[in-house]
């Protein structure tokens, strides 16, 4: 009989040590990217499929999402960071491994930083976030949504995805759990409420346009400058 896969870990801070150990080249894989990359691509794809410009990725994490996604947007040119130094090292060899012309080296931003800036800096097109409000204090989600603010341009959007509160609720029983594990593991982390990520759209001149249910209890929020939900970016 085939050995039983070890149990997933139920979140991920460092690729390579807490999840799946580091592949081929440094190419780390992170087993969520696998059940959530192509949902994801169905939310975005309305928005991103015929645009133009720049694309900023925070908290890229392994950098899978980025080359899935460069792959399908060839007038998009990616940029993917993190601030972990395994990970902007498994986003490079992911970039090597794909040869995607569209896809920058990977920058480290650490949203932290309220002063935080991408390279060589500007307008964007849209910026990324996956799994990461939640793994992170709150300065973090004010940050991000902050930078959006400066960064996006007239079109531009925030797609933020994961699990998060409605209007102060939890959506599901098992979110409620991982929110309780999460504040266990750091205080400071825990799940965050889109009400409260409206405020700070509202707080620096956007409009949380959209909250798309997704599977597993997730959403991506639409963050947008000008409000419309679904107009192809540029
Ligand atoms: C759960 S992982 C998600 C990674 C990737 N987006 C994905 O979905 O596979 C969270 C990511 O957020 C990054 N992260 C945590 N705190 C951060 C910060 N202050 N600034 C930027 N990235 C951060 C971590 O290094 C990690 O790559």
């Amino acid at each position: 009989m085939a050995p039983a896969d070890p149990p997933q870990p139920r979140f991920v801070v460092e690729f390579g040590k807490d999840g799946t150990p580091p592949a081929e080249a440094g190419r780390l894989d992170a087993p969520a990217f696998h059940r959530n990359h192509d949902a994801i691509w169905q939310a975005l794809a309305p928005h991103l499929a015929a645009a133009r410009g720049n694309v900023l990725e925070l908290g890229s994490g392994t950098g899978q999402h980025t080359v899935a996604y460069a792959a399908l947007t060839p007038a998009l040119t990616w940029h993917p960071s993190d601030l972990q130094e395994s990970h902007l090292a498994s986003i490079e060899a992911w970039r090597a491994h794909t040869g995607l012309a569209n896809v920058a080296p990977p920058q480290r931003i650490d949203l932290t930083d309220p002063g935080w800036n991408w390279t060589p800096g500007g307008l964007l097109t849209a910026m990324l976030c996956i799994n990461v409000l939640h793994i992170s204090p709150w300065c973090v989600s004010q940050n991000l949504i902050a930078g959006a603010g400066r960064l996006l341009d007239r079109a531009g959007r925030l797609f933020v995805y994961g699990p998060f509160k409605r209007d102060g609720a939890h959506t599901a029983p098992s979110n409620a759990e991982f929110d309780a594990s999460l504040r266990a593991r750091n205080p400071d982390w825990g799940v965050r409420d889109t009400r409260d990520l409206a405020t700070l759209a509202a707080a620096n001149g956007l409009t949380l346009a959209d909250v798309v249910p997704m599977p597993a209890n997730n959403f991506i929020l639409v963050i947008a400058r000008d409000g419309r939900t679904s107009t192809t970016l540029n």
